[in-house]
């Protein structure tokens, strides 16, 4: 797939989607979110794992582009949907990782209340990430939202819940984000969601369009069912992971002053590569197993 912009007809800019532009359009995402960071060094060190991972950029555009080639056999779509939530629901982890500010923050109530109440903005900008998420303000759940677009897309049964459709490389990658967050030290935690809010934003905004297209063109859905069946994707646009991106870093500022702890660049450096990677991973074993099913079909 090439990674240059395809001009479509009649239209003045590239459509950046990641069927059209690959891992160019999620690097220049990503990059649009990143660009929000003030710490210059961290930020710097974003963006160079995210140049050194160009390889997993490109596995992971090929793992969607892949996918929505065509109208995968429904084994396969359950796969993919199954695996791919494990990729990306992590809700619980970061109210984890929130719930790890708070009792840091707890024992310096009397000694230090200063830094008591970074600790507790740190972990107040933490639970902004995951509002949305839990319908705090009434919205509906996003796990409720994705449960519909992966059973509306899987044949209308939800079977794809079932643990035998997840990829044992996206049960790792899931286990990996809840230890970093869980068990790491809490700045390594933080290093996971400013990752993963950045790619996030990159990811479900350059996949919209195309989903949408192949809800439409290969499984025959009008336009507006497409629309509602898409909403877990088109909930997290328009500016809500970007958002999440900035209460990242956000808490990690609150949290630096609050445990007087250091960034080390190189750990957070291999975590964010290591996440790339992963990811990667992912997308590329689901893309191995369309390309076999396609060969067994022909
Ligand atoms: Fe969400
Ligand atoms: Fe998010």
């Amino acid at each position: 797939m090439s990674t240059t912009a395809k001009l479509r007809p009649g239209v003045a800019v590239p459509v950046l989607d990641i069927t059209a532009n690959g891992g160019a359009a999620l690097f220049t995402e990503m990059q649009d979110a990143f660009s929000q960071l003030e710490h210059e060094p961290l930020r710097c060190v974003l963006m160079e794992s995210l140049d050194a991972e160009q390889a997993s950029m490109h596995m992971i555009a090929e793992g969607f582009a892949g996918f929505l080639e065509y109208c995968q056999p429904i084994e396969m779509r359950r796969q993919f949907f199954c695996s791919y939530q494990r990729t990306n629901n992590s809700a619980m982890s970061v109210e984890g990782l929130a719930n790890r500010m708070t009792a840091e923050a707890e024992q310096k109530v009397n000694s230090d209340p200063a830094k008591a109440l970074a600790l507790f903005r740190a972990a107040g900008r933490m639970n902004r990430v995951a509002d949305e998420d839990l319908g705090v303000g009434g919205q509906t759940l996003h796990f409720e939202l994705f449960y519909r677009m992966a059973t509306e897309f899987c044949g209308g049964d939800d079977q794809w819940q079932c643990r035998q459709y997840c990829l044992s490389v996206a049960a790792e990658f899931k286990s990996w984000l809840d230890a970093m967050r869980l068990r790491s030290p809490i700045l390594v935690g933080l290093y996971s969601l400013l990752v993963h809010e950045g790619y996030t934003h990159a990811e479900l905004g350059t996949i919209e369009a195309p989903f949408r297209r192949w809800a439409m063109n290969d499984l025959g859905l009008a336009e507006h069912d497409a629309r509602r069946v898409l909403a877990w994707v088109s909930v997290h646009n328009g500016g809500t992971e970007k958002n999440h991106f900035a209460h990242s870093c956000a808490s990690l500022a609150h949290y630096l002053e609050g445990s007087g702890e250091q960034i080390d660049l190189q750990v957070a450096g291999e975590t964010f590569r290591k996440y790339f990677r992963m990811k990667g991973t992912v997308m590329a074993r689901l893309s191995e197993m369309y390309s076999l099913k396609h060969r067994k079909a022909s």
